[in-house]
């Protein structure tokens, strides 16, 4: 099948169904790392079979780990208890968190490789994470601009550090972490507001210990280095990142009752249903189980009168990956939602706030940017554009749903980039019943 170069989304009838989310992105990426720094076998149920974690399926088997696909989202890693010299150049694609926790991961070894990734992520910046590993004793060289990938790293007798962040990122910390389990001493990690916490999970489901203590609203992350990771099996959960757009097109599409089973909802990653539930949306768990370490259940969203309301900043660590979605489904609240202390959005696969402001703008929606957020006053959406994504998975499927309740059809550029985080995506959502088709 050739890629649509444009896929459209028109005004639907009412949505409905039961579907499922995509594994979690997140952790499909820590499990396949994990499994290659392991000593023995990983069996993975659940991974995402998306663009970004194949590159780094592709990656760690670069770095002598074996890989084997055994069926639909079943994967057998089988590590060496660390990596091995590639022969290679590393290519992480598209994806920011791969190449940041390989970055990690690969200084803790006597290794040297290459990283490098597709045009988006050649402009996003990498001083954040090789700063803290050249701290610890890694050599970092920049091979084109410095800052930007491609970059080699060469690793081996790191000592621990102690890091403090000044905005909570969980790639940074798990790529100290990654390094400092090699690292001679206990590493630590300090974060303002507690972000995602699957490396301090998953580390622990390997065999590791892992320290956490509260430091205000967030926390100090500690671990000692020399500690082997034990292969083990990994069950992964449906993304909550993804669920989210089913969900916002269950939300604003009327007569809509939509249920996505099996997501993911550790609470550091669910300000997005925080916020819809503060704007009025009928959102209903049920199921709530345990499984896999995460806490999981079944969500449904009905179609919501919504209003806008003031997101809090200090929520934007669990939802940062939501908000272009959040944005949409703002569109068409009533009164103005704001979004600040996003900055981190800039520097995301695209400038998300720039992004999410020229979208919606051209889809007739009143917004207003700021240098660390912005303000989308909600009504009618009278659609009716091409949304430029600059090569945005979240761009692209955020827009679509807005073209799901819009008056006049929305198109986007570059479909084939949703296959990043949400293979299947289009088919999913035209069997809820979207009217989603590719166009020229
Ligand atoms: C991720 C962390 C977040 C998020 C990204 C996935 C992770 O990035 O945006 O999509 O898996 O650790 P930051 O850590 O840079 O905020």
């Amino acid at each position: 099948m050739t890629t649509p170069s444009h896929l459209t989304a028109r005004r639907s009838r009412a949505l409905s169904g039961r579907t499922r989310a995509p594994g979690d992105k997140s952790m499909s990426h820590r499990a396949l790392i994990l499994g290659a720094m392991a000593s023995g076998t990983t069996e993975i149920d659940g991974l995402l079979e998306g663009d970004d974690v194949l590159a780094t399926a592709r990656a760690v088997q670069a770095f002598g780990a074996g890989v084997e696909r055994t069926g639909p989202g079943r994967w057998r890693v089988t590590g060496q208890g660390g990596f091995r010299q590639p022969d290679s150049l590393i290519d992480c694609g598209n994806a920011g968190t791969g190449v940041r926790l390989l970055m990690g991961a690969a200084a803790g070894y006597p290794v040297s490789a290459v990283f490098d990734g597709d045009a988006s992520l050649r402009k996003r910046p990498m001083k954040r994470v090789a700063g803290p590993l050249v701290e610890m004793g890694a050599r970092l060289d920049w091979l084109g601009e410095e800052d930007r990938l491609p970059v080699q790293v060469s690793g081996g007798a790191l000592a621990a550090i102690d890091h403090t962040q000044s905005v909570a990122s969980a790639q940074i910390k798990s790529a100290i972490l990654l390094a400092g389990l090699n690292a001679d001493g206990v590493t630590t990690v300090a974060e303002p507001e507690r972000s995602r916490d699957h490396t301090e999970r998953m580390l622990r489901a390997f065999g590791a210990e892992v320290g956490v203590e509260a430091v205000g609203e967030g926390w100090r992350v500690s671990l000692r280095g020399g500690q082997r990771l034990t292969g083990t099996a990994v069950w992964i959960p449906g993304d909550p990142s993804s669920a989210a757009f089913p969900l916002a097109a269950g939300l604003v599409v009327p007569g809509s009752s939509v249920t996505v089973e099996g997501v993911m909802l550790n609470p550091l990653r669910t300000g997005l249903f925080e916020t819809w539930r503060e704007m009025g949306a009928d959102l209903t768990i049920s199921n709530r189980r345990t499984a896999g370490g995460e806490e999981v259940g079944d969500v449904t969203a009905r179609h919501s009168e919504l209003s806008g309301v003031v997101v809090p900043e200090a929520r934007a660590a669990s939802m940062i990956d939501e908000y272009p979605i959040l944005a949409v489904t703002a569109a068409f609240a009533e009164g103005e939602t704001v979004m600040r202390g996003v900055g981190e959005m800039r520097v995301k696969e695209s400038d998300r706030i720039s992004l999410m402001v020229a979208g919606l703008r051209a889809c007739g929606v009143d917004v207003a940017e700021e240098a660390e957020g912005f303000v989308v006053a909600g009504g009618a959406v009278p659609g009716g554009a091409t949304v430029h994504t600059a090569h945005d998975h979240r761009i692209a499927m955020s827009h679509l749903v807005l073209g799901l309740a819009a008056e006049r059809p929305v198109a986007v550029d570059e479909p084939d980039m949703i296959a990043t985080s949400f293979p299947g995506f289009v088919e999913l959502m035209r069997g809820l019943g979207a009217d989603i088709a590719a166009s020229t």
